[in-house]
């Protein structure tokens, strides 16, 4: 098989990738403590993988309330900011190109892990059935259930638009070349997007067009910060993670709905995250391309890809790249081995939340 689309370059933006096998963004629980900063580990792992066509790091809470993990990077901090610039000088130096995820958690998340010890934030008062992860008041790490969080008052959203604002403004003074805006997978913007989620009666829930509002309000901030050239977006339509759960012909409604709206903003790119990665099920070519029709800019898909899958999908004219997340873990020289043809290593499952070198900086690269 030969993987002649998959190592082809495409623009994003102003940015050319060399190549459209991207790294997925994953929660890996390294940054420095105390102030969950980047450290010369983190950015030698990114630095490993520079030949990815992009580098999408791991998601980074925007302000402190939106962290639903222990140890994962933020960036509000003049720290963190100096932290990521470590990890993108170190990216640029090895010759890659590199976008930060922008995170709020929303509902997903403990009063441990909350400024002043408060519930969580989310657009209504209702749990999540899911987990977070803490450190508990005896010091011990442990997955706990998330907590039912406190519904935003309208007044408060300017805000939370603010801190997104200033995280991309910060990204960019740190070097990133893109970042991307997280809509997905059951977190803050998902959650004002999903009818199970969002039951407010404000401007900011019941129709579609209410529901998109506040991920379109952030959206619009960034873009005004930093230029529509500079933003991409993930989504995760019929996703099923953290406890969201819709109506099928809701999930395609909005889908199509916020294609037309990133369409009409120009965004660099949008990056599918597709729901059968935690067992949701799997998107149709009839919808995949129903996202591409509506939508000009790159177009990127995630999930359980193997090189063959991705580059028929590119031939088909639906994806213009695709993104890896477990196989980049293991094998840093992910795009050689698929021009090659090489076997990849195995990815070791116990290693992938916390802890440092092993299973982060020590899986090997061909000779
Ligand atoms: C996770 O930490 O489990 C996680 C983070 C971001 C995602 C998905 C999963 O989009």
């Amino acid at each position: 098989m030969t993987c002649e689309k998959l190592l082809s370059p495409v623009q994003i933006g102003t940015l050319t990738a060399p190549n459209r096998v991207f790294m997925a963004p994953l929660t890996r629980q390294r940054a420095g403590q105390p102030g969950n900063i980047p450290t010369v580990l983190n950015a030698h792992h990114y630095a490993q993988r520079a030949s990815a066509g992009l580098i999408i790091t791991e998601a980074s809470q925007v302000m402190p309330e939106g962290q639903g993990y222990a140890w994962t990077p933020g960036i509000h901090s003049d720290e963190q900011q100096a932290g990521w610039k470590l990890v993108v000088d170190a990216v640029h130096g090895a010759g890659g190109r590199i976008a930060l995820q922008l995170w709020h958690v929303g509902r997903i998340s403990h009063a441990l892990l909350q400024p002043g010890g408060q519930p969580p934030v989310a657009p209504s008062a209702i749990a999540a059935k899911a987990q977070c992860f803490v450190v508990q008041s005896d010091g011990t790490p442990a997955m706990v259930a998330t907590e039912t969080p406190r519904a935003l008052e309208i007044g408060e959203l300017p805000s939370i638009v603010a801190a997104y604002r200033a995280a991309a403004r910060r990204a960019v003074n740190a070097g990133f070349d893109l970042v991307e805006i997280h809509a997905a997978n059951g977190y803050l913007l998902n959650q004002f997007l999903a009818t199970n989620s969002n039951q407010r009666t404000d401007a900011y829930g019941g129709s579609l067009e209410n529901r998109a509002r506040f991920p379109l309000e952030v959206v619009d901030a960034i873009v005004e910060e930093i230029g529509a050239d500079r933003v991409g977006i993930r989504l995760s339509p019929f996703g099923i993670f953290n406890d969201i759960s819709e109506a099928p012909a809701d999930a395609e409604a909005m889908a199509f709905h916020l294609m037309d709206a990133l369409q009409a903003r120009s965004l660099a790119y949008v990056h599918i995250a597709e729901p059968d990665w935690v067992g949701g099920p799997q998107l149709s070519d009839a919808f995949r391309r129903g996202l591409r029709q509506r939508f000009q800019g790159v177009l990127i898909f995630a999930g359980g890809y193997t090189a063959k899958k991705a580059e028929a999908l590119i031939a088909a004219g639906i994806a213009d790249a695709i993104a890896f997340g477990r196989s980049f873990i293991a094998n840093p020289d992910l795009p050689r081995r698929f021009a090659l043809g090489a076997e990849l290593n195995p990815l070791d499952q116990t290693t992938l939340y916390g802890g440092g070198e092993k299973g982060y900086t020590d899986y090997p690269a061909l000779p």
